[in-house]
């Protein structure tokens, strides 16, 4: 593989982000140039086939590259799995005439692209795809660059749009790790929990601000955008070559024990284990911090909710280990709560 790292050092220091645009009608080049001729982020190149396009991959630092679908030679499928082989963390559109149902699985399935564009599009929607896309691609060149400093970075800088839930990925990295040591997983292991702690959300990334900080109980659309963050951080850690417990922590940590969660439905020991760990640090965090839509808990309400939820939420063997932690926080709580209320009363 050419080495970039020149290259990827002088565009971060201007700003500006390599997008590659493929098609086989010139005029349709000639649009793109024309409404990214402005962008203050996006430096286009464009080419009119998959050789051109694979050859430009080799040589340029290629953040995003947007694919037509039909064209002569390489089709945009094959042309985007080859990229995602030959530059993994360049984030992979295919943009087509045809919506059949086909393309778009093979867009999904073999080429692994992130979106799916219908033309003719719409030139907001398109600048926002593309912008979308590159800050994706940012975060997935974090990941695959990142030691464990940052990794914990990118965890805060995702949490930032989310303030409820300041110091969040911290504390769920650091309980599911106290749970992985106390049923004696090996260090790497540990290791690992750690990270997927940290990353359990970092799908987030893709839901609107608007929804993640909504006041109030979500309506069914917005609950729709946030059950996906699961499958859209999974990919994210894949992308950036993450180990698959680690991945498996961020697509699996809202499954159910009794089957009744998302995105998947899995029962019992179907899901794995490591993110039937983190579940149990996500929601204790959650239960006893302040959410948009509801004060924080007390420690006797979240020790009466952890053991109603050890019934159908659970793994019940995990939460029984995961007792003795819990009880440590909890009455650390309760201590910091009568102090703030002594405080407050005089
Ligand atoms: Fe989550």
């Amino acid at each position: 593989m050419p080495d970039k790292s020149n290259q990827r050092d002088s565009f971060t220091e201007s700003g500006m982000r390599t997008v590659l645009f493929v098609d086989d009608e010139v005029s349709i080049l000639h649009e793109i140039q024309k409404l990214f001729s402005d962008d203050a982020i996006v430096r286009l190149l464009v080419a009119s086939g998959g050789e051109e396009a694979l050859e430009i991959i080799r040589t340029e630092d290629v953040w995003l590259v947007v694919s037509d679908s039909h064209m002569p030679g390489i089709s945009g499928i094959e042309l985007l799995e080859r990229i995602r082989h030959i530059s993994p963390t360049t984030g992979r559109i295919l943009m087509t005439a045809n919506a059949d149902l086909k393309t778009a699985i093979d867009a999904i399935n073999i080429s692994e692209a992130f979106r799916f564009i219908i033309k003719p599009w719409d030139n907001n929607e398109l600048q926002f795809i593309v912008h979308e896309g590159l800050q994706r691609a940012e975060v997935v060149r974090e990941l695959a660059h990142s030691e464990e400093g940052a990794i914990n970075s990118i965890a805060q800088a995702i949490e930032l749009k989310d303030p409820c839930t300041r110091g969040h990925c911290d504390r769920v990295a650091e309980y599911a790790a106290a749970l992985a040591m106390r049923i004696g997983l090996s260090e790497g292991k540990i290791i690992h929990v750690k990270y997927g702690g940290w990353l359990h959300d970092c799908g987030k990334i893709g839901v609107p601000g608007s929804v993640l900080n909504f006041p109030g109980r979500l309506d069914e659309p917005s609950l729709k955008i946030i059950h996906k963050h699961p499958l859209w951080g999974a990919e994210l850690a894949r992308q950036a070559s993450l180990p698959t417990k680690v991945v498996n922590m961020i697509l699996y940590h809202h499954e159910k024990y009794d089957g009744s969660g998302y995105p998947y439905g899995l029962k019992g020991e179907e899901i794995a284990l490591e993110a039937r760990i983190v579940t149990i640090a996500d929601v204790f965090d959650c239960l006893r911090t302040r959410r948009p839509y509801r004060a924080a808990y007390t420690s006797d309400q979240v020790r009466e909710i952890m053991q109603e939820m050890s019934e159908s939420y659970f793994d019940p063997h995990l939460m029984e280990l995961f007792q003795a932690t819990a009880e440590e926080v909890l009455e650390e709580d309760a201590r910091r709560a009568a102090t703030h209320h002594r405080d407050v009363v005089g």
